[in-house]
């Protein structure tokens, strides 16, 4: 690994990732290329060590050229392939940018890939990959005693945004089986740590508790998710990306499978503790139930144990512990929570996505 091109670097995930490379990987070069919509920003990449070992290049995967110059001017020998919409909320409202984003966009990124490394050959393919960051969502939702998914559940996309991601990944495999393109992919549960955009569960409700806001809770508030702290998702895909087989998919999670409303009352009791004399305090008071998310997948776990024995991987954060450390990451970070909420779009999703919700009880 030498020059490696992060998509969506400027996103939650991407410069975690990012700060994570540059930290464990003393020589790779990093290629950072993202659009900057609004859930990216340059202040997600202040203060990142070594910095002259990143270039930032403003850029749309969805841009051919853009992205095959890149490939041919710094020598990709390596892609961890991040951007994309993310948020399915968002793709309710909206599912068109998820199409062109994650499916055209991916599409593209592999073309580029297959140019230069199978057709004109500028790196060596037995030591180039494509690495993809792809989500639980793809496989559906679970009934309470199903088992849980892993590497070889069948695909049961639900929502625009995992039916997208989930065509996102076809591509992928399609590449590796049909043109020999050297891919891994990731399958991930929910990633919650610095950095995230705040209009995702966990940072809205640590902000929104700290304003005295309310807290909207979802329907009845049992659906279950398993989260794991970026950090570690990070040195999982950073794992497959060196040891992983080519061609070959892990699943990864944290093993954890509570219900958002537990996840939402632990928030407040590290509020409670961080914050004793807060106005707002035992914050769970602000807890309101909200009309639910259409289609909403009612649960998700994943069975990480491949990952685990194969590569030796495992989640250093529990949940406990993970979200303490992101609870302090917000509260000790006023400058970046104002920048990034400042903007416009935050205000006008915002009002998109809870104005018309309304109390449910
Ligand atoms: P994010 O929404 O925080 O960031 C996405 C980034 O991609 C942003 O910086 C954005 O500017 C950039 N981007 C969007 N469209 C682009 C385009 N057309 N060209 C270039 N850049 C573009 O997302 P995230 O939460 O960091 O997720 C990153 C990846 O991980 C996604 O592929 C997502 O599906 C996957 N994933 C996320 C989670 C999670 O819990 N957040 C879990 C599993 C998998
Ligand atoms: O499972 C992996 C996925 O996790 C990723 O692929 C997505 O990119 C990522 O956004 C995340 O998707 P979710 O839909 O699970 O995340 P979100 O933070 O939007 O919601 C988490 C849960 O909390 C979900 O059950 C909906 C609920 N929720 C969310 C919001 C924003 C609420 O109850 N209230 C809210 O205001």
């Amino acid at each position: 690994m030498q020059n490696i091109l992060v998509t969506g670097g400027a996103g939650f995930i991407g410069s975690n990732f990012i700060r994570y490379l540059l930290e464990h990987e003393p020589t790779v070069r990093v290629i950072n290329l993202d659009a900057l919509t609004y859930a990216g920003s340059l202040a997600n990449l202040q203060d990142l060590p070594s910095p002259e070992r990143h270039i930032f290049v403003q850029g749309d995967i969805c841009d051919a050229n853009t992205v095959g110059e890149l490939f041919r001017n710094h020598a990709i020998d390596t892609v961890a392939h991040f951007a994309a919409e993310s948020h399915v909320d968002r793709s309710i409202l909206g599912p068109g940018q998820f199409v062109q984003t994650n499916i055209v966009g991916t599409f593209n990124l592999l073309e580029a890939a297959r140019q230069a490394w199978l057709v004109e050959k500028r790196v060596d393919p037995q030591t180039a990959r494509f690495h993809h960051v792809s989500t639980d969502e793809v496989f559906g939702t679970l009934h309470p005693n199903d088992p849980p998914f892993d590497e070889n559940t069948a695909y049961s996309p639900r929502s625009p945004y995992s039916a997208s991601k989930a065509a996102s990944d076809h591509l992928v495999r399609a590449y590796n089986h049909t043109y020999g393109l050297p891919v891994t992919l990731t399958n991930c549960t929910n990633n919650y740590g610095p950095y995230q955009f705040p209009e995702k569960l966990i940072p809205l409700m640590i902000l929104n508790a700290l304003e005295g806001k309310p807290l909207p809770v979802y329907g009845d508030g049992m659906q279950v998710r398993d989260w794991l702290y970026v950090e570690d998702h990070c040195e999982a895909i950073h794992l497959v990306i060196k040891r992983g087989i080519v061609g070959e998919t892990y699943a990864v999670g944290g093993n954890n499978q509570p219900p958002n409303l537990e996840i939402v009352n632990t928030i407040c009791e590290v509020m409670d503790e961080y914050l004793p004399k807060s106005a707002h305090s035992p914050h769970a008071s602000l807890i309101k139930y909200v009309q639910d998310r259409p289609g909403h997948d009612r649960r998700y776990a994943m069975n990480i144990s491949r990952i685990q024995s194969e590569l030796g991987w495992q989640p250093r954060q529990n949940l406990q512990s993970g979200l303490a450390r992101t609870v302090r990451w917000y509260l000790d970070h006023p400058e970046w929570v104002s920048a990034i909420r400042g903007r416009e779009d935050f205000q006008t999703w915002m009002n998109n996505n809870y104005t018309q919700r309304g109390h449910k009880k």
